[in-house]
């Protein structure tokens, strides 16, 4: 037996004597009493334990000799600019801001929105929520204002922690009117906000709420970290379901800590002291387990990237970033290095640079293309290993595991099961599939550490998404199938959650925007393929009885609304009019054959259908926005 196969098996098998035995890579400061407690449908890792998240990540390894290690590395090309912090660096400057939080009235529990871009104190508000035992809640920078109400008015934060713009590309973003309005917008108030100021372009302050975050750093002292059980949450993360209210998914502190110390040693098998570079943002899951946390619970040193794979100032700029920091794994999305292929199909730009300091290359967070993984394979000469995962997992639930063992690769499968998750299909009646039998992905209870405890404040969600359809399995939402070799393959969601440019959002959500137009009777979005961004959203309007409209006019309105509400990162600029939507004779909308006629797919006339001429509309709507693309 392999050691993948012997791992696996004592996983699940036995799984809390696999993960007790993890957790001792972790800073307890009082041992758990309860490896795992299973208390009315919520899995519960090591009760009874104390830690501290933040002192794993930070003050550890200050005390065991990586004080003058690198812990973050800052590269911005957008603003050119390039910094180094020392543990020890990162260390006093989160106690510092841990400091400002407490003055501002943040006690353990309390929740803190961070909605920042890609700077140092993104990472340093995280850890410093950390540190006290507040929870917080990273809102991605590229959601428009009501998103983030949405959040505020749910997480019901104390603090609120931002900067005063972003920077995308050559464009500066202003966040503080978006947090402003946001603010305006949800019947929930902070009491304060901790602003960033940034020389590219200063914000107004409201002097009764607003703090200047540098300003009140530097006249910190700083704070000690506050022990909290390994089951206080650490942090929730929203993430799109079916419907337009996100869920918040919440992450413990214990198994949080284990499963990101295991990931590093047996998933990227990299060691204390090597280069890390995930190319996500700290808004997404990613960043938070692989851009904060793993690394710098490792002992690593961490990239943080404030640019885009392209055109910041061209599709070098991966390769720039390995060569100058040494990175040693580069962890991305697909559509990063689709955005490269497409603008350096020959891969000349990599020849430029030596990246002979790197390992391997993961991609995650949308389905990896054959062709898009054997080019990175070619232009890298490295190993990719895909590996599928979900906010709701935080970390790899499929994966080659590198460090426990190397296992063939089968381009196109996220390899096999992870230890800890007991990955299974099944039919819509709950009966397993057979090798290579297209199904639901679920994964057999209890989930390992980690994993969701809960969606904040809706429990009544949390058990309807992801533990009713079958008893005793969690519902990925995914659909695929397990090969004879027990490779997992993962095809497509089944709800109406699409992936845009890695960017998980909610078709629903937009339809409930879209039909918020006072022009709009009904609508239906749908996603489509797309080359670069692997889906678009696109969307299907008829207009209320009566009204005569230009129909760009209509679009351009519709388009801007979603821009508005949910923000750019929704990607919602394919919008067409039709006269009616085809529907099941009950009323369902078939978005699924449109979305076959959008994609160019084979699809046969449902026989539930209500009037099977529509389709020929829905054929001639696609055609009007170029589609289906040509392959
Ligand atoms: N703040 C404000 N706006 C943001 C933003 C942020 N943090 N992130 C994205 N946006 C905006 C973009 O500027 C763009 O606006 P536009 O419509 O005015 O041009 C819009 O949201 C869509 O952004 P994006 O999907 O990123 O498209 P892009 O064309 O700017 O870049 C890629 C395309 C492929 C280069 C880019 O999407 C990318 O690097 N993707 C990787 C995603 C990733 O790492 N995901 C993490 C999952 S692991
Ligand atoms: P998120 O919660 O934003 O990380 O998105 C999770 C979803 O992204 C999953 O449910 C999948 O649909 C998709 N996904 C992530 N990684 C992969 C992968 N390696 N292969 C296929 N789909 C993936």
């Amino acid at each position: 037996m392999g050691a993948y196969e012997k791992a696996y098996k004592e996983s699940i098998d036995n799984p809390e004597k696999f993960w007790a035995e993890a957790a001792t890579k972790v800073h307890w400061y009082h041992q758990w009493d309860k490896v795992l407690d299973i208390v009315n449908g919520h899995y519960r890792w090591f009760v009874g334990g104390c830690m501290n998240t933040c002192y794993n990540a930070l003050d550890l390894h200050v005390e065991n000799g990586r004080a003058d290690q690198l812990a973050l590395i800052y590269d911005s090309p957008v603003t050119d600019t390039v910094k180094k912090f020392t543990y020890r660096e990162l260390r006093d400057r989160v106690a510092k801001t841990a400091s400002v939080l407490v003055s501002k009235g943040v006690v353990k529990g309390d929740r803190v929105v961070i909605y920042m871009p890609m700077i140092p104190e993104a990472v340093i508000a995280m850890l410093a929520c950390a540190r006290i035992g507040a929870i917080h809640s990273v809102v991605f920078g590229g959601f428009a204002a009501h998103e983030l109400a949405t959040r505020i008015e749910d997480a019901k934060p104390r603090v609120v922690m931002s900067a005063s713009c972003g920077i995308e590309g050559s464009r500066v973003i202003h966040y503080k009117p978006l947090l402003d309005e946001a603010i305006k917008q949800s019947s929930h108030k902070p009491t304060s906000c901790m602003i960033y100021q940034r020389p590219q372009a200063r914000c107004n302050m409201l002097p009764w709420r607003d703090v200047d975050w540098a300003e009140a750093e530097e006249a910190a002292s700083p704070v000690d970290c506050v022990p909290v059980d390994a089951i206080d949450p650490l942090y929730i993360l929203y993430t799109s379901g079916t419907t337009g209210k996100p869920k918040g998914v919440i992450r413990s502190n214990g198994g949080h800590s284990v499963a990101m110390k295991w990931s590093m040693d047996n998933i990227y098998d990299v060691k204390p002291g090597d280069v890390y570079w995930a190319a996500s943002d700290v808004g997404w899951v990613v960043g938070h387990s692989y851009i904060v946390y793993a690394p710098l619970m490792h002992g690593c040193t961490t990239i943080l990237y404030e640019g885009k794979p392209v055109k910041t100032p061209n599709p070098g700029a991966f390769w720039r970033v390995v060569q100058d920091h040494k990175v040693n794994v580069l962890f991305a999305a697909p559509t990063a290095f689709r955005a490269i292929k497409k603008e350096d199909p020959k891969g000349e730009w990599i020849k430029k640079y030596d990246i002979s300091s790197l390992k391997n290359v993961y991609v995650a967070g949308e389905r990896c293309d054959t062709d898009t993984l054997h080019w990175v394979q070619d232009i890298t000469q490295r190993k990719v290993i895909d590996h599928w995962w979900q906010t709701e997992t935080g970390w790899a639930i499929c994966a080659n595991p590198m460090g426990l063992e190397e296992l063939p690769f089968k381009p196109g499968s996220p390899t096999k099961p992870s230890p800890g998750f007991n990955v299974q299909v099944l039919d819509a009646e709950g009966k397993p599939g057979k090798p290579g039998e297209l199904g639901n992905i679920v994964i057999k209870l209890p989930l390992p550490p980690s994993c969701l405890m809960g969606i904040w404040e809706n429990d009544t969600r949390y058990k309807k998404s992801y533990l009713e359809h079958y008893p005793g399995y969690y519902l990925t939402g995914d659909s695929g199938y397990i090969d004879k070799d027990g490779y997992v393959w993962v095809m497509g969601r089944m709800d109406g959650v699409i992936n845009v440019a890695g960017h998980r959002l909610s078709t629903g959500g937009m339809e409930e925007v879209v039909s918020k137009h006072p022009d709009v009777a009904e609508c239906a979005v749908i996603g489509v393929e797309d080359q670069l961004k692997g889906e678009l959203p696109m969307g299907f309007v008829v207009l209320r009885d009566g009204i005569v409209r230009d129909e760009e006019g209509l679009v351009a309105g519709v388009v801007q609304l979603v821009r508005e509400e949910i923000g750019p990162v929704a990607a919602f600029k394919l919008c067409v009019v039709v006269k009616r939507l085809p529907k099941t004779r009950s009323g369902k909308i078939l978005r699924g054959t449109m979305k076959s006629v959008a994609d160019g797919t084979e699809w046969k006339m449902p026989a539930t259908i209500d009037e099977p001429e529509i389709m020929d509309e829905i054929k001639e709507a696609v055609k009007k926005l170029g589609y289906p693309k040509t392959k």
